[in-house]
């Protein structure tokens, strides 16, 4: 694992202004589930929050909750000062977008298409203006596309605005993705598991992509596995366990907590098994260590 925070964070990221999102006390159960547990959170203006926890902690469903795909059972999340509207197109329009885990693509549309299907709640043409095809939906058509095309250079995708979504590789898809939930003009961008699958450069080129979106001034929440990603980009991690936050702080901060790496390795306990294998293995080779110690003319070798 490595931390390189220093070159890439600007002053802005580093001293982040009012919370953008602020949820407090999340709870999400599942019948006798609780998968997300009094959970706190905030993500400033300016930054980028990374959130981190072993399979099944309930980072996605912290993300539902933050999405309106659920209601938490307990505990309130604001944007921008604003309780949250409990329907996910309400969150979109408020300002925030997100991409999925399992990608979520329309794969017969085309790669501007499937942008443009994110632009809609930003046009304010209505369906008889859609339908009647007149002067005002022509308009606001090629303000869209010019947005859409504008959004597919940013990540990178121009050359395959034409092809359909199902035949773009793996990573571009994902970055498809990414060019869609921006299209819906967000000021917080979640992002769950956006590097899932990528090969180290396209991992890298993400890197370079999620800050060039906070540099645009949107805030960002990304979940992710790969450690490496997470350390680099972002200005605050928070790792969650079975539901609970366990830590959060700064990468250096988290990288070094004892309670994070055993998290992830699990804690040794006794009679675990194999235990009695390794007390063998050890005795053994102290056994055999002594021997060779007392062999004459051996010193040298060690
Ligand atoms: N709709 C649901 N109904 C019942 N249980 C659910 C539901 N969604 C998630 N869970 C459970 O909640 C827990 C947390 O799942 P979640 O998908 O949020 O974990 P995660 O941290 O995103 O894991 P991963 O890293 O594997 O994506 C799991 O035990 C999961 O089975
Ligand atoms: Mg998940």
């Amino acid at each position: 694992m490595t931390t390189d925070t220093t070159t890439q964070n600007t002053p802005d990221a580093t001293t982040p202004g009012a919370p953008v999102l602020d949820a407090r006390g999340v709870t999400m159960r599942f019948g006798g589930l609780t998968a997300v547990r009094n959970v706190d959170l905030t993500v400033g203006s300016g930054e980028i929050v990374g959130l981190i926890g072993p399979n099944g902690a309930g980072k996605t469903t912290f993300f539902n909750c933050l999405t309106g795909l659920y209601i938490p059972t307990e505990g309130e999340v604001r944007y921008q000062g604003d309780i949250l509207p409990p329907k996910s197109f309400k969150v979109t329009a408020a300002g925030i977008a997100r991409t999925f885990q399992n990608i979520r693509l329309f794969a017969n549309m085309t790669v501007l298409e499937n942008v443009l299907v994110g632009r809609h709640t930003r046009t304010k043409e209505g369906l008889w203006s859609a339908l009647l095809r007149g002067p005002g939906f022509h308009k606001a058509e090629a303000a869209s596309r010019a947005r859409g095309m504008e959004l597919l250079e940013f990540v990178g995708l121009t050359d395959k605005a034409d092809h359909l979504a199902r035949n773009l590789p793996y990573g571009e898809q994902r970055k498809l993705e990414i060019a869609r939930a921006l299209a819906s003009e967000p000021g917080l961008l979640l992002l769950d598991e956006p590097t899932a699958g990528m090969n180290p450069q396209e991992t890298r080129a993400t890197e370079e992509l999620v800050f060039a979106i906070r540099d645009k001034g949107i805030a960002v929440l990304v979940i992710e596995h790969d450690m490496r990603f997470i350390f680099n980009l972002c200005d605050r991690v928070a790792v969650l366990v079975q539901g609970e936050k366990l830590v959060e702080g700064d990468p250096a901060t988290v990288q070094g907590d004892e309670r994070v790496v055993a998290a992830y390795l699990g804690e040794p306990f006794e009679n675990a098994p194999g235990a009695a294998e390794v007390a063998e293995v050890e005795a053994a080779e102290a056994h055999a260590d002594a021997t060779t110690d007392a062999a004459p003319g051996k010193e040298n070798d060690r």
